[in-house]
């Protein structure tokens, strides 16, 4: 009987579709259903077969067979989108109420990092900060500071040379004549900077870096004065007690000058790669101001007499950090800036 056929159909085609346990085993239960090839399609087209009172009849109940299972395909598959739904919501569940984790705070470069603790240590100790201008004058990078204009200095080399016959100032020293040109003595100045070589760049030389130019001039200032305070600046930076030495070193602008050295931290003066084996790392120039340089800049040297130091702060950062490749510090790589 055809009848029982579709109720057969219909029964077994329901609890197949109750089971489908994905959308795809549910189309595919569909399509063997109701699609054009399908058995209740198949069925339909045995009913020619029928006499009429039976077809009409049979017709009657494969309706209603095909109304049914669309019906259940419709609710099953609503069934699927909910859930779909439902664990979508799951996934992309947002706390709107957590705290955002904010913007990340630049930081200072280590480099004026340590430019504001000297500034802020010679402040204490009653010394000026000054500001210099970069383009500077051959008069006061060089003349103003006795440098003789045969001094291998100002090789065309090493300056970097401006078409209109000024400069760039290859150290902070220019900010010592500035300050001796506004102010009066007695006088104590810091000049923090940036200064240009022209040379070319490796690990340890950079055309572009920072020094801190120190002076002072009073009455009978003398090479004791000028220990105390490099020992008060090496100790502050380097946060410990330090031991110096002074050698004999050539600068024009002072007279005696000195190289200043600072026992190796790293091995205690017994000799280390670090040190190159002596026990001391070269750290600044210094001297007392040679008197050509007073006389010039309209100080009477048989009055006052002063010292001055110019160090490398680059090189200061490098030391206290432990920085290896001097292009590290102006390359802007935050890998490197985030760690100050
Ligand atoms: N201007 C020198 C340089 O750039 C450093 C220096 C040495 C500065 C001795 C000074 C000093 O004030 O007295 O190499």
């Amino acid at each position: 009987m055809i009848q029982d056929d579709i109720r057969t159909l219909e029964a077994d085609a329901c609890a197949r579709i109750g089971a489908a346990a994905t959308l795809e085993q549910l189309e595919a239960i569909r399509v063997e259903a109701l699609g054009r090839k399908g058995v209740l399609a198949q069925i339909s087209k045995e009913m020619g077969k029928l006499a009429p009172e039976e077809r009409a009849q049979a017709g009657k109940l494969l309706n209603a067979a095909k109304q049914l299972l669309e019906e259940a395909f419709e609710r099953r598959k609503r069934e699927f989108d909910e859930s779909r739904l439902a664990a979508r919501l799951d996934a992309e569940w947002l706390d709107l109420t957590l705290p955002a984790p904010g913007p990340r705070p630049g930081s200072l470069h280590p480099i004026t990092q340590i430019q504001m603790e000297i500034e802020d240590l010679f402040v204490s100790l009653g010394f000026m900060v000054l500001d210099g201008p970069e383009v500077e004058t051959e008069y006061h990078n060089f003349d103003a500071l006795n440098i003789p204009r045969d001094h291998p200095a100002r090789d065309a080399q090493d300056t970097f040379w401006l078409t209109d016959g000024n400069l760039l100032r290859t150290h902070t020293s220019p900010v010592q004549v500035r300050g001796m040109e506004r102010f009066r003595p007695p006088l104590r100045m810091i000049a923090p900077g940036r200064v240009f070589r022209n040379e070319s760049v490796d690990a340890s030389h950079e055309h572009t870096f920072y020094q801190i130019e120190g002076m002072m001039i009073d009455h009978d200032v003398s090479v004791a004065h000028l220990l105390y305070f490099m020992k008060t600046l090496l100790r502050e930076v380097f946060r410990r007690d330090v031991s110096l030495r002074l050698r004999p070193g050539f600068f024009p602008f002072v007279e005696p000058g000195f190289e200043l050295d600072v026992q190796c931290f790293i091995c205690g003066g017994a000799g280390c790669p670090v040190c190159k084996q002596s026990g001391w790392v070269e750290q600044l120039g210094c001297g007392l101001v040679n008197p050509n340089v007073l006389r010039t800049s309209g100080i009477d040297p048989e009055q006052w007499s002063g010292f001055a130091f110019g160090l490398g702060l680059t090189r200061l950062v490098m030391m206290r950090y432990g920085v290896e490749d001097i292009r590290l510090l102006q390359s802007g790589d935050l890998r490197f800036l985030r760690q100050f």
